[in-house]
């Protein structure tokens, strides 16, 4: 008798740590994950001071061991490079290795990411050890994939201010300008008396007696960035070459801002992220909420933080002919670490409420995921993270997270596409000018591209996060909420989507920048004048006490944090603003199928979205407060975020819950 074969599904691991388990534990632990209907396991991220305890002197032994638990057990396993953690012995004999922070002092030994990705040295350690990893394990029959390191830029740790990085900015800058001119008039040094007679005297932008220059700054972000793409491509070309057969990935942060995550995805055969949707929570709200948001969420995370994340790591990685579809092998992306209890990291690390594991797993799997994977599997007993649950607890007894694992039914999940016609642009290059010079202290990059985000998802829009520069004919609408950064090609190429018949929406500041960190000579939006048909006329920074009114054909509403206003050449003015500096100038304006908004008021952004939406022909379904919707795969998952019963469309959701529906 044959089986019909169960139709690709999402599937489930767990981040697994035998060293810091007695060896008798792996067999039975290997066997319990099997049981509770996990496929995968990750390990070994931070295990090198075991597997090298000294120079040259590998013990695979006990690795050997463990993976052959696993295999015993018919897991999956996910292999890391094991350059997070540096041992003591090479960080001795090397300390040129550590980096050091913004004030100049070293970042000692004694917890984690504590090197220099410029570092010539640790990079022949890096691909010493990779190397070595992969030989032993890189046709593993138990191995299907690598994870690379671990966490780039965690702890903020992308950027060194010294030693190896401080020694080569100078030619990396050698290498971009040629000579030294051209770097003085990118930068603009002129100004203040800055101007450089050779490379060599340009240091990383710190302890500076008022403002850096956010020229300087931005440079250095990109010299930085580059340093993490060269440091992992160096891991890529060997475990390739060694491995074939298995993907390669790493596990990116929650809005991790430090580096271009495009360029440090280039090479991976698909992005994996880490959720943590309470302890984001405690750090990010999403603009202007503040306390009450973070109360009314503290126990499930915010949906559109998460959502966001999930989004823009599944666009990290373009994927022509990957189709993750019909395989039945996962091509992600995954989520590499969720959070499956309490944290340790934040200020506060409240439980989940119950039913919160399932319906981040759910959504997991609505964004985009192939794969979750739980972090951790045994709560740790000892150092940093013995306050960290696990899906068991220290006492090795189930803890509330395995429960919910082990009554949640992965079938319902088939992988598939996200059909998104809405896509939201984003650039790395744009948050780092933005974010150095914001301007007004209640708006950063992410909360104004959240912001815009957020109003998609609140009108039921499903939504792909892609770069700047990516293709957009495939879409409806697309948002540029605050890429400030625009290229003429990049204008360009946004203006023949246009063209083409892509509705184009921009948030305020969008193209305030030359590609240098400078402003246009020509005045905002430089080469994008045309295509929205304006000239930024003025912009003002409300502090929280201030507001702005703007009125139009849905009423008045108030504007905080920034209002700018525009001269119309071409566009008409669908909002003005009436009161204040900026009395009877355009705030919102339309030239044919673009819109520029550029007034920060979320109910204002929302009302000029679905009109956007509702012209475009893209169907909208305004959702009440913590009730969202996300497609995938010809179904649609119906979330309810709140700890309150909700009724909503002829739906009765139970608190913390999802229904999964066929289309
Ligand atoms: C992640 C990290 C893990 C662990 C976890 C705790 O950022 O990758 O190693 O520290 O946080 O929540």
């Amino acid at each position: 008798m044959t089986t019909a074969p169960t139709p690709p599904h999402l599937l489930l691991g767990s981040c697994d740590y035998p060293e810091h388990v007695p060896r008798d534990r792996w067999a039975t632990y290997a066997r319990m994950q099997k049981e509770l209907g996990l496929s995968f396991v990750r390990i070994a991220e931070f295990a090198w001071s075991r597997i090298e305890p000294q120079c040259g002197r590998y013990d695979w032994a006990w690795l050997d061991q463990a993976i052959e638990a696993y295999h015993g057990c018919g897991l999956r396993v996910v292999l890391c490079t094991l350059t997070a953690t540096p041992p003591a012995w090479l960080i001795r004999a090397h300390p040129e290795i550590l980096a050091s922070d913004e004030q100049g002092r070293v970042r000692e030994f004694g917890s984690r990411r504590h090197y220099d990705f410029a570092s010539p040295v640790y990079r022949e350690h890096s691909r010493r050890l990779t190397l070595a990893m992969a030989l032993r394990y890189g046709r593993h029959p138990a191995v299907v994939g690598w994870q690379t390191d671990n966490e780039f830029g965690c702890h903020g740790t992308t950027r060194s201010y010294g030693g190896a990085s401080a020694a080569a900015f100078p030619e990396w800058l050698r290498h971009r300008y040629g000579v030294v001119e051209r770097l003085n008039e990118a930068w603009g040094n002129v100004f203040w008396s800055m101007e450089y007679t050779d490379f060599s005297q340009v240091r990383p932008p710190m302890l500076t007696v008022t403002e850096l220059n956010p020229s300087h700054v931005l440079d250095y972000a990109r010299f930085a960035s580059q340093q993490v793409a060269d440091f992992q491509k160096e891991q890529l070309e060997i475990l390739r070459e060694m491995s074939p057969g298995r993907f390669i990935t790493h596990n990116f942060m929650i809005f991790e801002s430090g580096f271009d995550h495009y360029q440090v995805a280039q090479g991976l055969d698909f992005a994996t992220w880490d959720n943590y949707p309470l302890g984001m929570l405690e750090f990010f709200a999403p603009s202007g909420s503040g306390e009450e948001v973070k109360t009314r969420y503290a126990r499930t995370g915010h949906p559109d933080l998460i959502a966001f994340n999930h989004d823009l790591y599944r666009g990290l990685v373009a994927q022509p002919g990957l189709g993750r579809e019909g395989r039945g092998t996962p091509n992600g992306p995954w989520v590499m670490e969720q959070q499956c209890g309490q944290v340790n990291w934040a200020p506060y690390n409240p439980l989940p409420a119950g039913g919160a594991v399932q319906l981040w797993t759910a959504q997991a799997w609505a964004h985009g995921a192939d794969v979750v994977s739980y972090f951790r599997w045994r709560a740790a007993t000892m150092a940093q993270e013995v306050m960290h649950s696990g899906l068991l607890r220290h006492d090795e007894t189930p803890d509330r997270g395995y429960a919910e694992v082990e009554t949640l039914d992965q079938t319902q999940f088939p992988v598939g596409p996200v059909p998104a016609r809405v896509a939201l642009l984003h650039d790395y290059e744009s948050l780092w000018l933005y974010d150095q010079q914001k301007h007004s202290a209640s708006l950063s990059y992410w909360t104004q591209t959240v912001a815009y985000y957020s109003a998609l998802r609140s009108l039921g829009i499903d939504v792909d996060i892609v770069h700047a520069d990516a293709g957009l004919s495939a879409y409806a609408v697309v948002v540029a909420p605050a890429i400030t950064l625009v290229p003429p090609e990049r204008a360009a190429r946004w203006a023949k989507a246009v063209e083409g018949g892509v509705a184009l929406v921009c948030g305020p500041r969008t193209a305030f920048r030359t590609p240098g960190g400078q402003t246009w000579e020509t005045g905002q939006p430089g080469p994008l004048s045309d295509t929205l048909g304006v000239k930024l006329l003025q912009y003002d920074s409300l502090r929280p006490t201030l507001s702005q009114r703007v009125s139009g054909p849905g009423g008045d509403v108030q504007a905080h944090g920034w209002a700018e206003s525009y001269r119309l050449q071409g566009a008409e003015a669908l909002y003005s603003y009436s009161g204040g500096p900026l009395d009877g100038e355009a705030a919102v304006t339309r030239r044919g199928q673009v819109t520029t908004i550029g007034a920060h008021s979320p109910e204002l952004i929302g009302a000029v979205l679905a009109d956007v939406l509702q012209r475009a022909g893209v169907e909208t379904t305004p959702l009440p407060e913590g009730v969202r919707l996300s497609r995938r795969a010809g179904r649609t998952l119906v979330q309810n975020w709140t700890l309150d019963a909700v009724q909503w469309n002829g739906l009765s959701l139970g608190p913390v819950s999802f229904m999964v529906q066929e289309e």
